[in-house]
């Protein structure tokens, strides 16, 4: 059997080459194969295409600026209109009030950016002894060196040798948990706190009431840093801009991707609140050595903007308010059927755990052959939803039918 030419991530090696699904063409909330199979995209992507696809005003907004512009750096002194644009536009959604915004290519590079900006902070600041990074178990936070030391997935970390010293896990929504890792490791010892304000890949859990408040207490009495990783909370997902809305807690940091472009070009980035900025800009000699070649490309950059204005000009923040909340009710009305274990999620991120005899990886691949694409996360045997916040109330029937269809069949 013929192995693809590409080593697919987060794919079996092994795999022929003949079992890859050819996606080949999208249209708002549907993607077709190349037999012109149409599929209810009901992940949005990975989690990023917020807008739908096939949106004319971004193609037309990446397609002007590679006209004009196509790409330039923006190490030192050089910047651009689109980036200097995007930043404005982020920062009047105020993740975190009084910020500045340092662009990546992904998540994967913001939260690694974070983490050594939250390291470089304390060092300016006269308080490098800070080395603790304290995270979420279950929690993804991408697959650079950081995030993976940063991550709670095992099989995310194990495979990949010694990660980052001075990183760890504490149990997922425990609040005692994390303040006895605090006083365990030292209140002036720990740099920072790194959350998914809702775990995402590792299950779709939010977080317990009064949790998210209580890891800014813990920031505030040790002196360590909030770190948000909204790279899935982010630019609606919840019913709010940013999780940091949606609960009402402000994070030092905040890392975001995906939907910042709804996925028609790469980019992330790291929201840097006044706390860092303050120790970053203290010394008009200081030099941050960091950042990548593509960070602030002006084609990214005009992605973000239009896609942006779209989401503010269609008003899809509060859609995914209403169709999270139609979405949840018909999951809700499956939750008593053989295998359905749970029902959860917040806003257009909602998934229903199963148990035997279902595994999520069969389940979606039920849920294809019915035309509907659902994301499978096995670590919790759950299946996510998570659509296009575009999405029709018939389309989330749609997504429902096929799941109560799927649990019927098994039955
Ligand atoms: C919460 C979170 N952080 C970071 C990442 C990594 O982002 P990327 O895949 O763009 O590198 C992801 C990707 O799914 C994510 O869900």
């Amino acid at each position: 059997m013929a192995l693809p030419g590409v080593l697919h991530p987060f794919a079996v090696p092994a795999r022929p080459a003949d079992e890859f699904l050819e996606i080949v063409r999208g249209e708002a909330c549907r993607v077709f194969d190349a037999d012109g199979r149409s599929y209810l995209d009901g992940t949005a992507s990975l989690w990023y295409c917020a807008a739908g696809h096939g949106r004319r005003e971004i193609i037309d907004a990446i397609s002007a600026q590679l006209h004009e512009l196509e790409a330039f750096h923006t190490f030192a002194r050089f910047t651009n209109r689109p980036e200097e644009r995007l930043a404005e536009l982020l920062l009047e959604l105020e993740p975190i009030p009084d910020a500045r915004v340092l662009f990546t290519c992904g998540g994967s590079e913001a939260i690694d950016s974070a983490i050594k900006l939250v390291r470089a902070g304390h060092k300016a600041a006269g308080d490098g002894g800070r080395s603790v990074f304290l995270s979420r178990h279950y929690a993804y936070h991408g697959v650079m060196l950081g995030g993976t030391s940063a991550g709670g997935l095992p099989a995310n970390r194990d495979p990949f040798g010694t990660l980052l010293p001075d990183f760890f896990q504490v149990d997922r929504d425990s609040l005692p948990a994390m303040r006895d890792a605090v006083a365990y490791f030292g209140a002036e010892r720990i740099a920072a706190i790194v959350a998914e304000p809702v775990i995402g890949a590792g299950g779709v859990f939010p977080p317990p009431a009064g949790y998210l408040e209580g890891l800014r207490e813990l920031c505030d009495e040790s002196g360590a840093m909030l770190v948000f990783d909204e790279v899935i909370t982010g630019f609606g997902r919840l019913g709010s801009w940013f999780a940091s809305h949606h609960y009402r807690v402000t994070p030092d940091l905040t890392t975001f991707a995906k939907a910042v472009t709804s996925g028609y070009q790469p980019l992330g980035g790291v929201i840097v609140g006044p706390r860092l900025r303050e120790w970053l800009e203290a010394d008009p000699m200081y030099l941050l050595a960091h950042g990548n070649t593509y960070g602030g490309h002006p084609t990214c950059c005009a992605a973000g903007i239009a896609n942006i204005e779209l989401l503010r000009s269609e008003g899809l923040p509060s859609r995914a308010r209403s169709a999270g909340a139609r979405l949840r009710a018909g999951l809700e009305s499956l939750r008593d059927r053989p295998g359905v274990v749970d029902v959860r999620g917040e806003g257009l991120m909602q998934a229903i755990g199963l148990e035997s005899p279902f595994t999520a990886g069969m389940f979606t691949e039920a849920l294809l052959e019915r035309g509907v694409i659902g994301r499978a996360l096995p670590y919790a045997n759950t299946v996510a939803f998570s659509p296009p916040l575009i999405i029709s109330d018939d389309e989330i029937d749609e997504l429902v039918a096929a799941t109560a269809a799927v649990l019927e069949e098994a039955g």
